[in-house]
């Protein structure tokens, strides 16, 4: 006998567990299957986000910040120490608590909000009367039936041809936060998010990590100033970052890895390392979910194919988050879970993809919302531009962080702001305000308006909206 659910999401990631949430409160049977085991076998619900992503990088950065700042910066605040050492068995073992209170966390809200959860692969079978057939295979062979069915099963890391991944000296993301030592010297392919964060997690440690990336610029995405005050940082920490450049023969032996590439000015280099990561982009999943069983559209990429609200090109099945057209960001796969929930249930669920903030989470961090400068120029867009650099920043100061800035970009007829872009500390909280701004369409004015407490690193954010009419009050 099969299981009748009003929705069946497949994924428990940022994207399928939210929708899930999202539908069950809204009165639905939701059910949602999801396959990620944890060492013991057990699920492991959260997606690549909770397991190998978003979360245990982070728990790692902030391992990885501590310990330089026990090394090079409590000197300055008069706190001697002995010698610090670092035991990376704890960080690791440390991240991985973190991950499991997540995990255990969405096993939690699961009950709370009634979502029936199905540990193990979730795959079309059939297209049925009023809906669609789901086959489970786990520890238990399962039969489900939905009304709607949302797909959220994310992406896996790309990995360069004829170089697989076998996380000992090939590391994909998730080799990369499970290194069990700190490697002497490093290789990354990619300079993009993946590759500056676990390449400084590795840095600050210890290790000689040499970022190799093969376009001319460095973080193209960006924008051009805020990346290339971000890029003085990382040379001045040591992190090596050679642009231009172009892969050749990789070899993996028991010693280590060694990459032949040519550099930007055409000549043959060899780096040899202890690991490689690679981080040059992920593919959206559809492995196992027998999508030609209900004709399930794909794209060349092999991304599901959705219209603007996630609807797939068969009636009643949406697809959300990495698998989907649009940014591989958890956040984005959230929005996108609670539209998709609430367009079922009648609502008009709705996400702006002209808001969505990206940080990256290096040091100094890296956080922006809207167009860049150089966008606004293709565009044609006459803007105004305001920056305010953290060196003025009291708090900065006392912090003892005055890397960055923040700068605005404003339409230069109404002012209203069309792009925030921030390097420095905390970026990943000040953008929130640019985010609120940017979805109320206010103008650069409005923030230069609002009292801002003092001493916050916020006042850099008001004194750059400031700076658009060239009225900064402290620089
Ligand atoms: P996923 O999180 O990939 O989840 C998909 C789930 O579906 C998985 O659990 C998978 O096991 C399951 N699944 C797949 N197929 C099936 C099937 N057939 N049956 C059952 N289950 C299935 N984003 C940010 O916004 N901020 C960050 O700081 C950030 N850091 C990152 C760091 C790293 C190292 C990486 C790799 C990514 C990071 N991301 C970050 C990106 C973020 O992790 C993804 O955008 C996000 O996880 C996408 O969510 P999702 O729900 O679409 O898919
Ligand atoms: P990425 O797209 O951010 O960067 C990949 C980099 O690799 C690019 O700079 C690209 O030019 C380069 N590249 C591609 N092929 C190459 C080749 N053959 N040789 C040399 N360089 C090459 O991808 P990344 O870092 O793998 O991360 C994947 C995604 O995960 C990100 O795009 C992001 O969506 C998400 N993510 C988000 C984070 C965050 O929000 N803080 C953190 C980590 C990942």
């Amino acid at each position: 006998m099969s299981k009748q659910f009003d929705v069946i999401v497949i994924g428990a990631g940022p994207g399928g567990y939210i929708a899930a949430i999202r539908a069950a409160q809204l009165g639905m049977q939701v059910a949602c299957i999801d396959e990620w085991k944890n060492d013991n076998g057990g699920p492991a619900p959260g997606g690549t986000c909770t397991n190998v992503g978003c979360i245990p990088s982070k728990a790692l950065l902030q391992s990885s910040e501590h310990f330089e700042h026990a090394t090079k910066h409590f000197a300055e605040h008069g706190i001697s120490t002995g010698k610090v050492t670092m035991d990376v068995a704890t960080m690791i073992g440390r991240k991985d608590t973190v991950v499991k209170q997540n995990n255990d966390g969405i096993l939690y809200l699961f009950k709370k909000n009634k979502v029936s959860f199905f540990h193990g692969r979730g795959a079309f079978s059939k297209a049925v009367e009023g809906g669609y057939e789901i086959k489970v295979e786990g520890a238990a062979s399962e039969t489900l039936v939905g009304k709607q069915v949302i797909v959220a099963t994310g992406s896996n890391a790309r990995a360069l041809p004829g170089v697989a991944f076998d996380e000992v000296n090939v590391l994909s993301n998730d080799g990369a936060l499970r290194v069990g030592a700190v490697p002497k010297k490093l290789g990354v392919i990619g300079s993009g998010v993946i590759g500056l964060e676990m390449g400084s997690v590795w840095r600050r440690l210890g290790a000689d990590v040499t970022i190799l990336e093969g376009l001319p610029t460095f973080l193209g995405a960006v924008d051009e100033q805020i990346a290339k005050e971000a890029k003085k940082a990382f040379d001045k920490q040591g992190l090596k970052i050679e642009l231009g450049v172009k892969i050749g023969d990789i070899k993996s032996a028991k010693k280590g890895v060694s990459i032949a590439y040519t550099n930007a000015k055409g000549e043959a280099q060899t780096l040899q390392v202890d690991k490689l990561i690679v981080s040059i982009g992920r593919v959206p999943n559809t492995i196992g979910l027998n999508t030609e069983a209900v004709g399930l559209q794909l794209d060349e990429r092999g991304a599901i194919v959705v219209d603007a609200d996630c609807k797939t090109n068969l009636p009643g099945v949406w697809a959300v988050g990495d698998v989907v057209r649009g940014p591989m960001l958890a956040h984005k796969a959230e929005e996108e879970g609670v539209a998709v929930a609430e367009r079922i249930a009648g609502q008009h669920g709705h996400v702006n993809f002209n808001t969505i903030p990206w940080v990256i989470y290096t040091s100094p961090e890296i956080a922006w919302v809207g167009r860049t400068e150089q966008q606004l120029k293709a565009d044609g867009v006459k803007y105004k531009a305001g920056t305010f650099p953290f060196l003025a920043n009291g708090r900065a100061r006392a912090l003892g962080d005055t890397t960055g800035m923040v700068k605005f970009l404003a339409d230069a007829a109404t002012d209203e702001i069309l792009g925030v872009h921030i390097v420095g500390p905390m970026a990943s909280e000040l953008i929130s305000e640019a985010v609120v701004a940017m979805e109320f369409k206010a103008s650069a004015e409005d923030i230069a308006r609002i009292c801002h407490a003092h001493p916050s690193l916020s006042e850099a954010t008001k004194e750059a909206a400031l700076a658009v009419d060239k009225r900064t009050l402290n620089f």
